[in-house]
């Protein structure tokens, strides 16, 4: 169908699980396990109930927004995901383009199937990105990785956290056999490694991920770049404690997408448990510290949820990856479109003109697990 024929974000997914190849469609949509917790991010939305206002004078709505002290049109990013070539021959760059003309922020990630470079080649003038890190066994690599995205005017390194090793991704793991040049997509991700092929596409990523990552690696990290650091995967109140006092600009309260630990809290079940121990040890609110979520956000309706109960703009992973999948830029275009269309209608019917009126008193969360 013509683009304009897709209404919301969910469309795409229906079509691109109808034209990808099979192997490559279960490496982007499943979930750990029983997938779950892959369920379970969006059936959390669905507990969290909004109090809108009403007779407010909401003809102007304005929902510009900072990200990390970024300009942002919109309070939501693009997540990282990695080899986006299965997707699309363009891959990440349908994100990147689309971003920059939107002014919206796009995270890298360390397995793109583009090389970081080209992504970073792609971007529009003063257009603002930001990498996500996987941490490599041999910590040489990841310093040039780091370092180069440093001078090449990154905003903010997402070092992922919940994966020491990768999730088992069954679906993904029973396609291992089929060969659509997948492996070859992801060859490119670090130099002098290869991909094994026949592994899987989880499995032969997951080679590259150092475990032995713990919290002692964070003070090198900060000795190595001045960019804002953020710990991505973040499923607790304890370690968003930890990263507070460890001196990282924020954390992505997330499950990866249910991809990690399968029956690991959706971000916006945990985001509740988080602000409200914070708030408990007047550590919130906190301007020099971020709280994103991720996981399951595909309308507006849910971004604003969680930027009511605090947390300071949402990733969104599949909504886009889904988008560029049959309309390639365009159909990223087209998805930024459909959010900002939902964010001033919701904003509307909420009664607020402005982002920094979402406050708790605007949402009945009564419905997610309290603590
Ligand atoms: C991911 N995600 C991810 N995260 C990360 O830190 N590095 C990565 O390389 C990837 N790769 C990746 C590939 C694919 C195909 C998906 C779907 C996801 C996780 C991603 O950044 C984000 O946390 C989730 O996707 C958010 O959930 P939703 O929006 O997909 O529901």
């Amino acid at each position: 169908p013509p683009v304009s024929e897709i209404l919301n974000l969910y469309d795409f997914e229906v079509l691109s699980r109808s034209i990808l190849a099979p192997k490559t469609w279960y490496y982007y949509s499943s979930g750990a396990d029983d997938e779950i917790a892959l369920r379970e991010n969006h059936n959390a939305f669905q507990r969290v109930w909004f109090r809108p206002r009403v007779l407010r004078n909401v003809s102007e709505v304005d929902m510009t927004h900072s990200i990390l002290g970024c300009k942002s049109s919109m309070p939501f990013y693009i997540s990282a995901m990695a080899l986006g070539k299965l997707g699309h021959p363009d891959g990440e760059l349908c994100l990147t383009r689309a971003a920059g003309k939107t002014g919206i922020i796009q995270m890298i990630s360390t397995f793109a199937s583009f090389t970081f470079d080209e992504i970073v080649d792609a971007r529009a003038p003063d257009q603002v990105l930001f990498s996500q890190l996987y941490v490599n066994q041999n910590r040489e690599l990841t310093r040039k990785y780091v370092q180069n995205a440093e001078k090449r005017g990154i905003k903010g390194l997402f070092i992922t956290v919940d994966a020491p090793q990768l999730g088992r991704r069954e679906k993904d793991l029973r396609a291992k056999n089929a060969d659509d040049g997948g492996s070859e997509a992801g060859a490119k991700i670090q130099e002098g490694q290869k991909v094994e092929k026949g592994e899987g596409h989880t499995r032969a990523i997951s080679s590259f991920i150092d475990p032995c990552l713990n919290w002692d690696d964070i003070k090198w990290f900060q000795g190595i770049t001045k960019m804002p650091i953020i710990l991505k995967g973040v499923a607790t109140w304890e370690d968003t404690v930890l990263a507070i006092e460890a001196g990282v600009q924020g954390v992505v309260l997330s499950n990866h997408g249910g991809r990690q630990l399968d029956m690991a809290r959706s971000g916006l079940e945990v985001l509740v448990e988080v602000i409200s121990e914070l708030k408990k040890r007047q550590l919130w609110p906190n301007p020099n510290f971020h709280i994103f979520i991720d996981g399951g956000v595909r309308r507006a309706s849910d971004i604003l949820k969680a930027l009511a109960l605090g947390a300071s703009a949402v990733g969104i992973g599949k909504g886009f990856l889904y988008s560029y999948c049959a309309y390639g830029q365009e159909g990223v275009e087209r998805a930024i479109d459909i959010l900002r269309d939902e964010m001033i209608m919701d904003m509307r019917m909420l009664g607020i003109t402005k982002l920094s009126e979402l406050v708790p008193e605007m949402v009945d969360a009564h419905g997610l697990t309290t603590h």
